[in-house]
């Protein structure tokens, strides 16, 4: 399948009979083979050919949520009628997301539907033929509308009683209740697709996905040994009398709950934004799979007044500060933990207390924060922890902490790039068209 003898004919990519659909089951397997050697890591292809059906088998992926996309030039039926096997020209998968956005004429938050485009891959033998460009040409007017090109599709089949043809597993309208929020989306079109440009800062840019910021920090694990580590923070923070700090693990149980108050803090951000900029501000809702992730949140208790004891039960007294990590392993993870990264896909500041802007507890939070996530990083053999593009005040903690650390402006890798489909903003043309991604950081990424 998708090999061809020397000499034979290459479509125009501007052919019209190229259709962009969804692979069998055998195209999606054929693919993966392929794309093992970019995309394996330390698996080995016959576990990475387990995971990637697994992946679309997680809640925010399942029913629908991911969809696998080919350009090819033949439809299965006439594939088989002729006897012969189509050909995957270019592939790619999408993930549906819940976006949150507050337009440049301010107002309240809105909620649509974005998309995350990952694994874009054509086949070796096709490349250079701008496979790939028609593909995200055709993916990124598809997606705009895809919601109700969907639910047409669905009613066409149920009309014809039998599945639409899209051997993609995914049954267009049926969702499962982690994609029911998504249902909640005011509008039938998206408002958004983004994806994340390995291959530099032009290619998908070119293609009418602009490029916003892509900064990192990154934090090398094994820098800690002359600096107080977790352990002595908190026993610093026990003695009477002082500032208390207290740690508490994020797992399964606390996980939405974190969520839910990230996201109305995120609400409230998009709201400001736009009020001050008069600029359209948009975020991705903070949803993590929860089988995942890690992390830890920080609670910081100040003495009040002189008394004795912090008082526990005044939810003002108290600084809050969390962050969720995921970890990353390269090709020979055993053997190299600079393969190897912990991403902190989100760090969060509670600003509900009284105490946010208490520059000492901050800092004490912000440390106990970090000095977890480097602990994770080396007991999961990483070499390094990553944070995405640090906000001043963040930044400011960065410095305060006396971690070793440095800053990344990535020009390869993980270059976040969006097309705007929503209201106000279009496609970032024009200074005052822009959009403004707030919390751009690695939790968006698919
Ligand atoms: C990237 C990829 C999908 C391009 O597919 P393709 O069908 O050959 O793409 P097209 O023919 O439409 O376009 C080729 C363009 O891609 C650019 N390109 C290909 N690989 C590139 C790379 N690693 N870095 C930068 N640009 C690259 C070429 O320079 C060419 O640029 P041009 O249009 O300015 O001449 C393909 O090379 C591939 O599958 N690579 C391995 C997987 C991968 O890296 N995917 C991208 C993940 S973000």
């Amino acid at each position: 399948m998708g090999s061809l003898p020397a000499d034979a004919h290459y479509p125009d990519a501007s052919d019209r009979s190229l259709v962009l659909t969804h692979p069998t089951a055998a195209e999606k397997e054929q693919t993966w083979r392929l794309n093992h050697g970019e995309w394996g890591g330390p698996l080995d292809l016959a576990t990475y050919l387990e995971r990637e059906p697994f992946l679309a088998s997680t809640p925010l992926a399942a029913d629908g949520g991911m969809l696998h996309w080919i350009l090819t030039d033949a439809s299965p039926a006439q594939s088989t009628a002729q006897n012969e096997k189509r050909r995957v020209l270019a592939s790619c998968e999408t993930i549906r997301k819940r976006v949150l956005y507050v337009s440049r004429s301010g107002g309240e938050v809105r909620e649509g539907l974005g998309y995350g485009i990952g694994s874009v891959y054509t086949y070796p033998e096709f490349r250079g033929k701008k496979y790939a460009a028609r593909m995200l040409r055709e993916l990124g007017v598809v997606l705009k509308t895809w919601p109700e090109e969907e639910h047409l599709r669905k009613k066409d089949s149920q009309t014809r009683g039998q599945d639409n043809g899209a051997s993609d597993g995914s049954r267009p309208g049926e969702q499962s209740n982690a994609q029911t929020k998504l249902q909640m989306a005011e509008s039938k079109e998206a408002v958004c697709s983004a994806l994340w440009s390995d291959i530099g800062k032009r290619f998908y840019a070119s293609k009418g996905w602009p490029v916003f910021a892509s900064g990192h920090v990154e934090f090398p694990s094994s820098s800690l040994s002359s600096l107080p580590g977790i352990c002595s923070l908190l026993e610093q923070s026990a003695q009477p009398h002082k500032t208390s700090l207290t740690l508490a693990p994020v797992n399964t149980s606390n996980l939405a709950q974190l969520c839910a108050e990230d996201e109305a803090q995120i609400r409230a951000e998009l709201v400001q934004h736009a009020r001050e900029t008069h600029r359209t501000a948009f975020a991705f809702a903070p949803e993590y799979d929860a089988s995942e992730v890690r992390g830890m949140i920080a609670t910081v208790t100040n003495p009040t007044n002189g008394a004795a004891e912090p008082d526990a039960t005044k939810a003002e007294e108290k600084t809050r500060m969390w962050a969720v990590w995921t970890r990353n392993y390269g090709a020979d993870a055993a053997s190299n933990p600079a393969q190897n990264t912990l991403y902190i896909l989100r760090l969060v500041i509670d600003n509900t207390g009284t105490a946010p802007s208490d520059a000492k507890a901050l800092q004490l939070a912000f440390d106990a924060v970090l000095h977890s996530a480097l602990d994770a990083a080396r007991t999961w053999h990483c070499g390094a922890v990553h944070l995405w593009n640090p906000t001043p005040a963040v930044r400011a903690l960065i410095a305060g902490s006396g971690v070793a650390h440095r800053f990344v402006d990535r020009e390869v890798d993980s270059i976040p790039s969006m097309m705007w489909y929503g209201p106000d903003g279009a496609k970032n043309e024009k200074e005052e068209d822009a959009v403004d991604w707030i919390a751009n950081e690695k939790y968006c990424w698919c």
